[in-house]
Parts: C-alpha cells; sequence; structure tokens
C-alpha cells in the first residue's frame, strides 16, 4: 500500500465562491496579514503545488519570502525553498515563466505526450512522465517515495483542487473568504461541478486575519474499496487515540475503534474495558451503540487501531464475527494481531474471506503499538 503525503488545498475566494475575475491580471483576494500566514504555511510544507493553468494566468513564484522561516528550514536540515510541483497533461509550459527561475528545485509530472512536448522546448525542471493519462495516487506516492514530500501544500487553480478532493485525497482544506464580490459566472470556482463526498466536513479552525476569514475543513466520508482516502487515515488515527485511553492491563491489548457512515457521520466509539467492563473489546463496545440493523451499517466502515479478533476465550463472539453480523463491509486497520495471546488469529484474513475490504495502513502500526508495548518482545 503506498503512503502519500499530507496534501493541504489552499485557496482564496470571493463572497460568491470565485477564486479569480476574467482580467489578465490577477485578483488579490488577501492582505498582507493573510499573505504572511500562506507564507509561514509555504515554510511548513516539504513541496507546493500548482496546476499549469495557475502557472499560465498568475506566472506565479511560491516562494516563501521570509528570510528567517528560510533560515529555520535551513537549520532544521531542509531546503530553503520547498519543492515546486505542477502538472500539464498537455506539457505547454512557458520555459519563461517565474515558476523556473525562482525557488529551489522544480518538478513537472506530465503524460507520455506532454514529456514528448517538453523534449522539444524543455523547462528547468524535472520532468516525469506518468504514461498516457496522469494518475494522481501515482503522483502522490512518487513524490513521498522519490522525493521524500511529507507535506505537500496545493495551492490551485481550481481544477487541480476539485480533482484532489473529490478523489479523497486532500488532508485538509484552508479556505480564505474574502469580503468582495467578482459577479462574472466564467470567472473560475474553487469547486467546480462533480461528485463529492456526501454529508458534512469537520469544521476544524476559524481565524480573523484582518477582514478575510480563515476556515479550515477536513473531509470526513470512507474511501470506498480498498483505496485508503485521507479521511480513512484521519479516522484511524482517531482510533489510535482512543486505544491510548484505554485502562491498563497487562494480559489484553489497549485497542480503539471508529464506526463511521459512508457519509462521514460518526456512528460510535469505543475501546477495550471502557465502562469498567474489564473484558470488552473495542469494536464490540462500539457496535453494541448502535441499533442492530441500523441501515447505515452495511456501507459503514469499521475503523480499529488493531485487526479485530478471531478467538476470544471471554465473550462467545469474537470482533470479527460481530462485525460480519452487523453487515458492516470495510475496515481499516493499522497492526495485525501479534501472537501474543492467540497464534495465527489472521482476523483481516476472517473478513476477507467474508467478502469484508480490509485495509491494512502500516504508517499508524507504531501508534497502534505504543499503548500496548508492554506486551510485545
Ligand atoms: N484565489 C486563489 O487562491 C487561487 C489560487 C490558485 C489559482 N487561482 C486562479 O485559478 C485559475 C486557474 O485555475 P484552473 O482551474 O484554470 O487551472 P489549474 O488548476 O491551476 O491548472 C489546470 C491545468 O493543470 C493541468 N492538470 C490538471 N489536472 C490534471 C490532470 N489530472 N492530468 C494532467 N494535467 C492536469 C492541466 O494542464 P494542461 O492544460 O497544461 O494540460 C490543466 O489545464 C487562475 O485564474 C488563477 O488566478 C486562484
Amino acid at each position: 500500500m503506498p503512503s502519500y503525503p499530507y496534501v493541504l488545498l489552499s485557496a482564496a475566494v470571493s463572497l460568491d465562491g470565485y477564486l479569480d475575475d476574467t482580467t489578465p491580471e490577477r485578483l488579490l483576494l488577501s492582505g498582507p496579514a493573510d499573505f504572511d500566514r500562506v507564507d509561514e504555511v509555504r515554510a511548513s510544507a516539504d513541496a507546493i503545488l500548482v496546476g499549469a493553468g495557475t502557472i499560465r494566468a498568475d506566472n506565479p513564484r511560491l516562494l516563501v519570502n521570509s528570510a528567517e522561516r528560510r533560515a529555520a528550514r535551513v537549520a532544521s536540515g531542509r531546503p530553503a525553498y520547498p519543492l515546486k510541483v505542477t502538472v500539464s497533461a498537455s506539457g505547454e509550459l512557458d520555459p519563461a515563466a517565474g515558476f523556473w527561475h525562482t525557488g529551489g528545485e522544480k518538478i513537472v509530472y506530465t503524460t507520455d505526450e506532454g514529456a514528448r512536448r517538453l523534449r522539444r522546448t524543455p523547462v528547468a525542471a524535472d520532468v516525469v512522465a506518468l504514461g498516457p493519462e496522469l494518475d494522481w495516487r501515482a503522483l502522490l506516492a512518487h513524490l513521498a517515495r522519490v522525493r521524500g514530500v511529507g507535506r505537500l501544500m496545493v495551492e490551485g487553480g481550481g481544477t487541480v483542487h476539485t480533482q484532489l478532493l473529490r478523489q479523497g485525497l486532500a488532508d485538509e482544506i484552508q479556505l480564505v473568504l474574502a469580503p468582495l464580490f467578482v459577479g462574472d459566472p466564467t470567472a473560475p470556482r474553487l469547486f467546480g461541478p462533480g461528485g463529492y463526498q456526501d454529508g458534512r466536513l469537520r469544521l476544524v479552525e476559524t481565524r480573523r486575519i484582518e477582514d478575510v476569514v480563515l476556515m479550515r475543513y477536513e473531509p470526513t466520508a470512507p474511501g470506498t474499496g480498498p483505496l485508503p482516502a485521507a479521511a480513512d487515515r484521519h479516522w484511524l488515527a482517531l482510533a489510535c487515540e482512543l486505544a491510548e485511553r484505554c485502562p491498563p492491563s497487562g494480559t489484553a491489548f489497549s485497542v480503539g475503534a471508529v464506526v463511521v457512515a459512508a457519509d462521514g457521520t460518526e456512528l460510535a466509539r469505543g475501546h477495550s474495558r471502557e465502562g469498567g467492563d474489564p473484558v470488552v473489546h473495542a469494536e464490540e463496545a462500539a457496535l453494541a451503540k448502535i441499533a442492530p440493523g441500523d441501515p447505515r451499517l452495511a456501507a459503514a466502515t469499521v475503523y480499529s487501531s488493531l485487526e479485530p479478533c478471531t478467538r476470544r476465550a471471554s465473550r462467545p463472539a469474537p470482533c470479527a464475527r460481530l462485525i460480519l453480523d452487523a453487515g458492516v463491509r470495510r475496515v481499516v486497520t493499522a497492526w495485525r494481531e501479534p501472537d501474543t495471546f492467540v497464534t495465527g488469529a489472521d482476523g483481516s484474513g476472517v473478513l476477507a474471506r467474508e467478502g469484508v475490504e480490509v485495509l491494512v495502513l502500516p504508517e499508524y502500526e507504531d501508534r497502534a503499538k505504543a499503548p500496548n508495548a508492554h506486551l510485545l518482545p
């Protein structure tokens, strides 16, 4: 399972939801204090990505402007400027654009066709062709694996933001609302038409910055099928956090679990030994809080810091059976059960053989293990 960078979408919009107007000059939606905040976010990123449309429309340089922030990056062993990344299917990029001639390293992700064009009209950047079409997961996996990018800031435009959000690849949206109107229906919008997650995103912060407001949101809807969505990682992180809350035990694991509906609504959460029950398991505790036959269970995802158990002495039904009986078809976990108490437990295998989609996200394994360190060799 490839791991991806943390993907942060950053944009400013007018009160009527536009990213820009249709004049040749870039519309300034924020003021100095917000531009300084953006500079700070850039300084926190390993890479900054914009679409080729934004390079053509705005000719941005995408620098960390503060000398102190650049010095702090260097002091912490990072390059002064984040890697600059763009995407282009056509490969039609102006070699004279400021993007190529300022800051640190640059990379263009493109198609085979775009790469051919870029061989004829090169730009000062590494060119990576991802096949006949550009696949965002392949791009993110390449950035993580080959360029070591852990945190990616995406600064637009709307075409890029729309795809990353709709494909469940955005971890966070940082949206600034500016008190002005564009009023031109042909101007670019932040998010285009199409299918987004059902239900509501999670509002994690609001901040007044001069006359604009920053809103930070996280998507909530679990992925569908075998590929992880950004929200899957958020929910699994919560399950690992719940595992930390378990009353300590020398004879059982500490595990956290969350059950989430397809629209991102949390149905229930639980953790081992909660509510004074010395033997209750996390998934069991969570499922017990949902009415049997709740129609949302069929499309729900169970997140569990440790894979559901298959054998237990304390109760008649192991958690894998409880999940199957509840009708849940998707389970995301961080850690396969070790042989500490049961040999060859294989909860993931049991569930998969019954048709449940099981995802193991090993990047959370250490967090899932942390409250159980005393039980491990
Ligand atoms: N207010 C803000 O915060 C903000 C921020 C950024 C941009 N903007 C505004 O947004 C507008 C530009 O937005 P936009 O939507 O037109 O452009 P964009 O999202 O910056 O770039 C779109 C281009 O990126 C490439 N691309 C996108 N998805 C791709 C994929 N899956 N595979 C291959 N290539 C892909 C294509 O390039 P090719 O055409 O080369 O194939 C596509 O035309 C400008 O008006 C700009 O001022 C505003």
